[in-house]
């Protein structure tokens, strides 16, 4: 199966809202509840950051049998250097969303503890990040 779900820039309200639904299906589906803890953990640090960083843009997540993959889509600006933006506490946030609670520097660094395979594909048109949890058999 597969879902697609919009996501806003900037609408700090409706924020989470897609990676708490992720997480309600699969709860539903019956997955083991520590994979789906560590689904909502990575997916909701690469949502927040599509509303905060990026022009907006949407998430398609499909499951398979030996495999959960969830990816971000945005159009734009691009993370110029993904390494540094992989590295704990590196943050561009502005004030705003620091007031707001964001910019800690962690998202990267919680998804790649909490992802299998954390791929990030990205160009001043856009940024992919794909989040990937193998299923055991
Ligand atoms: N979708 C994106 N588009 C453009 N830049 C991004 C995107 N996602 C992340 N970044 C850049 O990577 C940096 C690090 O992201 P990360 O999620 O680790 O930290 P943060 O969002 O700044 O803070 P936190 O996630 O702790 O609230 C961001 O500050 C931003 O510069
Ligand atoms: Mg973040």
């Amino acid at each position: 199966m597969s879902e697609k779900y919009i996501i806003n820039a900037m609408d700090m309200e409706s924020a989470g809202i897609v990676s708490s639904k992720i997480k309600k299906q699969l709860l539903g589906l019956g997955f083991d509840r520590q994979l789906v803890r560590r689904v909502a953990i990575a997916s909701y640090e690469a949502e927040i950051n599509v509303v905060i960083h990026s022009f907006g843009g949407y998430c398609v997540y499909e499951i398979s049998d030996d495999k959960i993959v969830i990816k971000f889509v945005d159009t734009g600006p691009g993370i110029p250097d993904v390494k540094k933006a992989m590295t704990a506490g590196w943050s561009t946030a502005s004030k705003k969303d620091n007031e707001a609670g964001f910019g800690a520097g962690m998202g990267f660094p919680n998804m790649l503890n909490s992802a299998d395979i954390v791929d990030v594909d990205t160009s001043e048109k856009g940024t992919t990040v794909s989040l990937i949890f193998n299923l055991s058999k």
